[in-house]
């Protein structure tokens, strides 16, 4: 049932009188004149709000998914044609086209084309932690945050290649002024001013599951929530950085979501093969251990590179085999691409714009009296957009196998959860940090556990100097530069 039922707390004819009259008949032509139900025991400052937030409400983009609702999910007819996509790296690929991919890759750098974006915008619901989900410490013995291990490895490479990294932070409501506060207050973990774009993307509204109204939060307010990684495209456009980071000779964005601490950010290889192959995009999977496993699926589906989301992908299919008993559709999403810039402009300004993607959530509401509901029961529908939706548009998009163990560690719930967890990833860490260290002939004592700042793991100059001075690391120990 509507939460707004028959019965609004002011008569309908009486705010056609008293709201602004456009206002109302916008709403009514989308059956959403219900937003100005209270508009009589408002303030002047709360209509303005009101008034804000409807102003920025895409009502066609609304009608239009609730109207498509029952074809959002053709999944279960399309996935049966997904097949397995190739890679650049496959079984085919010599290593001297490696070494050429590597060094185009630190060429790229060089030159100063490569920026970077880290998506934090998620309200890390599963983490149950109260703050933005970078702020979270998981460094094995330093306690640094996520922010702080993504943005060192930032500064690391910027320092190798001898370049300047630019970086975009995307919050979203729920994560914006915490994270721009922790920034400032932590000297914008040493980026310069002008490297550093912190951009907030934009929200949707939740609607009623059963009438499609969409839901207040406050008499005054709309129940909104962030519309998805998705919403980076407009974000960054709405917000003049595709246009700035375009001027500054950036050509190429390293995408990475902020709950993963091994994510490879501008590996030299991926950004070789992205460039080498004039792909528009270029996205990193990992096998997939299990069939159900957690992560989107990466597939060719037209001859397009495609993601299934795990949720979207029949059981059935999922668990396919192919000859050698391997699972067929194999590729795991990890959320790690390389995004050209060009193709952000034209996407952004001449489309296709990016679907929506239809959940249904629990979202607290008030009422037709005015009256604040918790419901128990999913109520609503929320709406998402993904980033990856841009792969079917790229151009010779390409697919990058990388070893979960040097990449892909995501901090998704609490320790309540045994998997993807804090210490979870921790523990990646260290076994990633240890294998470094053995490789050039370090050694570390059982118990000890060795974290190194990305300047000291991906220099090999440096990390070898350590090993000269501490060639067995026999108590935890952190080794910065
Ligand atoms: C996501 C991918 C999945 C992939 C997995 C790898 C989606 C829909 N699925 O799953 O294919 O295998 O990561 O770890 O993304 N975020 C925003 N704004 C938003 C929503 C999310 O910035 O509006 C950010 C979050 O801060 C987070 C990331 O996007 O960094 C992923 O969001 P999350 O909801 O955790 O996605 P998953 O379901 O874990």
């Amino acid at each position: 049932l509507s939460p707004f039922g028959n019965s609004p707390i002011v008569a309908i004819k009486d705010v056609q009188m008293r709201a602004p009259a456009e206002l109302y008949q916008k709403l009514t032509r989308y059956g959403q004149q219900h937003l100005l139900g209270f508009w009589d025991l408002l303030t002047e400052q709360q209509r303005v709000e009101l008034c804000a937030e409807i102003a920025q409400v895409d009502f066609e983009a609304i009608a239009g998914c609730l109207r498509n609702q029952t074809e959002q999910n053709p999944w279960s007819v399309l996935s049966r044609a997904a097949e397995p996509p190739p890679t650049a790296n496959g079984q085919l690929v010599s290593d001297a086209s490696l070494d050429e991919a590597r060094a185009a890759g630190r060429g790229a750098l060089a030159k100063g084309q490569i920026g970077v974006v880290l998506v934090a915008g998620g309200q890390g619901t599963r983490l149950g932690f109260d703050h933005p989900k970078g702020m979270l410490p998981v460094g094995p013995v330093s306690g640094r945050t996520l922010f702080e291990i993504l943005i060192d490895l930032v500064r690391a490479r910027a320092d190798l290649h001898g370049c300047r990294i630019p970086v975009v932070v995307m919050t979203s409501l729920a994560t914006h002024d915490a994270t721009v506060r922790y920034f400032a207050d932590h000297d914008r973990l040493g980026l310069n001013a002008e490297d550093l774009e912190i951009v907030c993307q934009g929200n949707m509204p939740a609607v009623d599951r059963e009438s499609g109204k969409i839901l207040l939060a406050e008499p005054h307010r709309l129940a909104l929530s962030p519309d998805g990684h998705g919403g980076l495209l407009q974000a960054l456009e709405h917000h003049g950085t595709l246009a700035r980071l375009g001027s500054r000779g950036i050509r190429h964005l390293f995408y990475a979501q902020i709950d993963n601490p091994l994510a490879q950010i501008c590996d030299p290889l991926t950004i070789g093969f992205h460039t080498l192959r004039n792909s528009e995009m270029t996205t990193q999977v990992v096998r997939k251990t299990d069939p159900l496993q957690r992560v989107g699926n990466v597939v060719l589906l037209d001859n397009r590179v495609q993601v299934i989301e795990y949720s979207d992908l029949p059981e059935q299919v999922a668990r396919q085999r192919a000859p050698d008993g391997s699972l067929r559709l194999w590729a795991g999403n990890i959320a790690v691409h390389v995004i050209s810039v060009a193709f952000l402009e034209r996407v952004a300004q001449r489309g296709p714009p990016l679907p929506f993607h239809l959940a249904v959530k629990r979202v607290p509401y008030v009422d037709a009296n005015g009256r604040s509901q918790e419901p128990r029961e999913p109520n609503a529908i929320k709406f998402e957009r993904f980033i990856f939706d841009l792969l079917p548009s790229a151009q010779n998009a390409m697919v990058v196998e990388i070893d979960p163990a040097e990449g892909f560690a995501p901090v998704k719930n609490g320790l309540d959860v045994s998997t993807e967890n804090p210490h979870t990833a921790q523990a990646a860490m260290t076994l990633q940090h240890a294998r470094r260290w053995r490789a050039f002939g370090g050694q570390i004592h059982a118990g000890a556990v060795l974290e190194l700042h990305p300047l000291v793991a991906l220099d090999t100059r440096r990390l070898q100097d350590w090993i000269r001075r501490l060639p067995v690391c026999a108590a935890s120990t952190y080794l910065q530069p």
